[in-house]
């Protein structure tokens, strides 16, 4: 006789069928997103370095409603609202319905859909599937933990300069005071030795950048977990260094992504001691995640 396992201990979905909901749940939040980029838009809440919109809980509904229809056991943990159960669950969805949200409510169509399926480990949750994307450029990033990362179908891999000099480094400026000087701090040091340093608005895009080789590192001091869970295993699955920093508050990290080569001539990655280790081959992850995407 089969049994039906309790709903508190799902049985885990395929990686592949997992992926598939969530390039599914993916693309119909991106197209309501490119619906309404040009649109006057609702603000739920406004702050002087943050926006929330309507349109985010909306999209996160959406999301949420595509993802339980394939996966009715396993809990969101997302921007704009947290299951509760997706602390103790054996597997979590980590959506961020709209990362760069400031962009988007101003028109500017640099952002994106970011989802990860991350499952339980013995010392937390670790990024097994990640999904993002760009619905204003049609590019689409997939990662599963042990493949080779994807844009739009083809393998993707990070770049390979292994000068800081020759290198685009892009810069997060997230909302807190903490994080927007040490933000201040890196601009200031990293401005001089580098080919240009970019600031975009987007954490997930610029991981993804990164695992692409559009960028060749990207540093922030103090991203949330639904910003990074699914550009993280991307830049890993892309043959670059993810590493982390947990900081103090609910799912917040410090973090620098890069093409593994430049890593340690990060002035900041010397300063925090955030070491990268050599990346395995075909893309597998070896670098050692203070926290893991
Ligand atoms: C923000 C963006 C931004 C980063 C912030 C994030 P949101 O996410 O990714 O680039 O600097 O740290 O919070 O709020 O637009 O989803």
């Amino acid at each position: 006789m089969s049994r039906t396992p309790p709903a508190s201990a799902p049985s885990l979905p395929s990686n592949s069928s997992a992926l598939a909901a969530a390039v599914d749940a993916a693309h119909q939040a991106g197209a309501l997103m490119k619906q309404h980029l040009r649109r006057a838009k609702q603000v739920n809440e406004s702050h002087q370095h943050d926006i929330k919109l309507e349109l985010d809980v909306r999209c996160q509904k959406l999301i949420t409603r595509v993802l339980a229809r394939a996966f009715p056991a396993i809990p969101v943990l997302g921007e704009e609202g947290i299951d509760a159960a997706s602390e103790q669950a054996v597997a979590r969805w980590v959506v961020d319905p709209i990362d760069g949200t400031v962009n988007f409510a101003y028109g500017i169509p640099h952002a994106a859909v970011s989802i990860a399926l991350q499952v339980r480990t013995a010392d937390g949750f670790r990024s097994e599937v990640g999904v993002v994307y760009d619905p204003f450029m049609d590019d689409l990033w997939t990662a599963i933990r042990g493949k080779p990362a994807r844009l739009n179908g083809r393998i993707t891999r990070v770049s390979t300069r292994p000068r800081l000099d020759e290198s685009i480094v892009s810069l997060g400026f997230a909302k807190s005071q903490d994080s927007l000087k040490a933000a201040q701090a890196d601009f200031l040091e990293l401005t001089h030795r580098v080919r240009k340093i970019r600031i975009m608005g987007s954490a997930a895009l610029a991981l993804t950048y990164v695992a692409c080789g559009r960028f060749d590192a990207y540093v922030e001091a103090g991203v949330r977990l639904w910003d990074i869970a699914a550009g993280g295993l991307i830049v890993e699955c892309a043959g670059g260094s993810f590493v982390t920093q947990a900081l103090p508050g609910e799912h917040r990290y410090g973090l620098i992504a890069s093409n593994g080569l430049i890593h340690d001539q990060i002035p900041h990655a010397r300063a925090s001691g955030a070491k990268s280790k050599p990346v395995g081959p075909k893309g597998g992850s070896k670098t050692p995640s203070r926290s893991r995407s």
